[in-house]
């Protein structure tokens, strides 16, 4: 990882793999039940078979996330650069009608409704903020992406953009651009704005200290690029976790940063 573009394509490659990795665990929100079966692999990377409640895909391929950032992906490479028109087609192709995301439960699902007892479905899960792209594409909006969808998407699919743009003056609207195709909110887009300042540091830069501090540090600035209204609640989050950084990660996830 000597170079930028050897870290650009670890960054990519990493989050692919990572996903796929965890996959089969994610979404397990009874801590009992994950303990269960954590406790008896070694390794719980890649489990097989899934033990996804909601969902049950084939172990070794990509959840909504890492698709969802796989799309994006193909689109820049297709496109030599954010082709906003395209990627909403391919979006589109990967997660509408006749995929391996259409299916009648999960058309029904309702967020937070949990796990029903007919659960696991055979094929992959299609989320939230995707249902409302697809129903905003439907309905011939140009704004595509959810209004109300606040989840980790944004996060997730970061990769292949900073990949590209590091370093670049139009990195985050890039990066902004293409978020609002599928989530339109001010915390998803916050945090995925946040997340790529993040990964452009180590992707110009390596591993090194003060990553963190040095976002903050831009991020309070007046004249920062791509500002958002949540920018503040960002750095105090990231405070918050810096504070926090020494200890163990389930008592520090289930009191600092519960909400309940
Ligand atoms: C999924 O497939 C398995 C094996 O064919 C079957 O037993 C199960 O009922 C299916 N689940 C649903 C929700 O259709």
């Amino acid at each position: 990882m000597a170079t930028v573009a050897e870290r650009a394509v670890g960054a990519i490659v990493g989050a692919t793999v990572a996903d796929a990795a965890a996959q089969p665990l994610h979404w397990i929100y009874k801590l009992q039940t994950l303990d269960s079966i954590i406790a008896s692999e070694e390794a719980p990377e890649f489990g097989q078979p899934s033990a996804n409640p909601f969902y049950r895909i084939e172990t070794g391929r990509n959840s909504c996330y890492g698709d969802q950032a796989y799309v994006i992906l193909e689109s820049l490479a297709e496109c030599q650069g954010l082709d906003i028109a395209d990627l909403k087609q391919r979006m589109y192709r990967m997660f509408g009608p006749g995929t391996d995301y259409d299916d009648a439960q999960n058309l029904e699902y309702k967020p937070h409704e949990g796990v029903k007892a007919s659960y696991p479905i055979n094929g992959s899960w299609r989320q939230a903020s995707i249902k409302d792209f697809l129903k905003n594409t439907e309905a011939g909006k140009d704004d595509t992406g959810s209004e109300e969808d606040d989840q980790v998407d944004g996060a997730t699919k970061v990769a292949p953009l900073v990949a590209l743009y590091a370093g670049q003056p139009c990195m985050l609207e890039k990066v902004e651009d293409a978020l609002r195709v599928t989530q339109n909110s001010d915390t998803a887009l916050a945090a995925g704005l946040t997340t790529a300042r993040i990964l452009e540091q180590f992707v110009l830069y390596g591993k090194r200290d003060g990553v963190i501090e040095t976002v903050m540090e831009e991020m309070r600035k007046p004249d920062r690029k791509n500002p958002t209204d949540l920018d503040q609640a960002m750095v105090s989050f990231l405070q918050k976790v810096l504070d926090n950084r020494g200890g163990q990660h389930r008592e520090v996830v289930t009191t600092v940063f519960s909400q309940d």
